[in-house]
């Protein structure tokens, strides 16, 4: 954390809107996210470890919340112990009012507009509510489905980035997509 840099809080109230509710993760959702990490498409989009491990999900529950990190489940708002996806903020700054966010969907829950609706309902916090005037998220070129939901929540596509992302020690060329406040 940069001195001088406040944290990132959990939002309050809690978000809900329609049938999906966002929470901060939970030891009880060690199994399901197992489950949903154990997705190729996922493994091949995000950072999540290969194999990820009852304790790579404990380790991410426990401390994958940080000052400049607020890391959310997606879950239903009828029965919030039903996970669907994640959403999460990333190189929070609120001095410097911007910051990144990403999601995934699990499996069992995609085509249903949850990703885009995650992605909306946090955005609309992040640049609202918590006062940032710049979001980023990052898409890799052939990830289309990902980037059709990055433009349905309003986010503009930009440059390439070369090199922009790493994963498990490798570097791919990423679309950016903005949405300002
Ligand atoms: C990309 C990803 C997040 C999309 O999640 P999702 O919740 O399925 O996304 P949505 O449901 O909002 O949109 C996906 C598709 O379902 C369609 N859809 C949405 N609601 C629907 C419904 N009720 N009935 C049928 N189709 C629907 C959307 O139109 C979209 O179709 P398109 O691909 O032709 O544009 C998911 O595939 C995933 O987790 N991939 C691996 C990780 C990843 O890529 N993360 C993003 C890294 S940048």
């Amino acid at each position: 954390m940069l001195i001088g840099t406040p944290p990132v809080e959990l939002p309050q109230p809690p978000l809900e809107r329609g049938p999906l509710a966002l929470r901060e993760w939970e030891e009880g959702d060690a199994k399901s996210l197992v489950e949903a990490c154990a997705d190729p498409l996922t493994a091949r989009y995000t950072s999540v470890p290969i194999p990820y491990t009852p304790e790579d999900a404990r380790r991410f529950i426990s401390f994958g919340r940080s000052p400049t990190a607020l890391p959310l489940a997606v879950v239903s708002a009828e029965d919030a112990s039903r996970m669907f996806g994640a959403v999460g903020l990333h190189a929070v700054s609120l001095t410097r009012r911007r910051a990144e966010i990403g999601y995934w969907t699990a499996p069992w829950a995609r085509s249903q507009g949850v990703a885009q609706a995650a992605l909306e309902l946090l955005s609309d916090w992040a640049l609202g509510p918590l006062g940032l005037e710049r979001l980023d998220l990052y898409v890799e070129p052939e990830n289309e489905t990902s980037q059709r939901v990055a433009e349905r929540a309003g986010y503009k596509r930009g440059a390439l980035v070369r090199s922009g992302i790493a994963l498990r020690g490798r570097r791919y060329d990423v679309l950016r997509f903005t949405r300002l406040r």
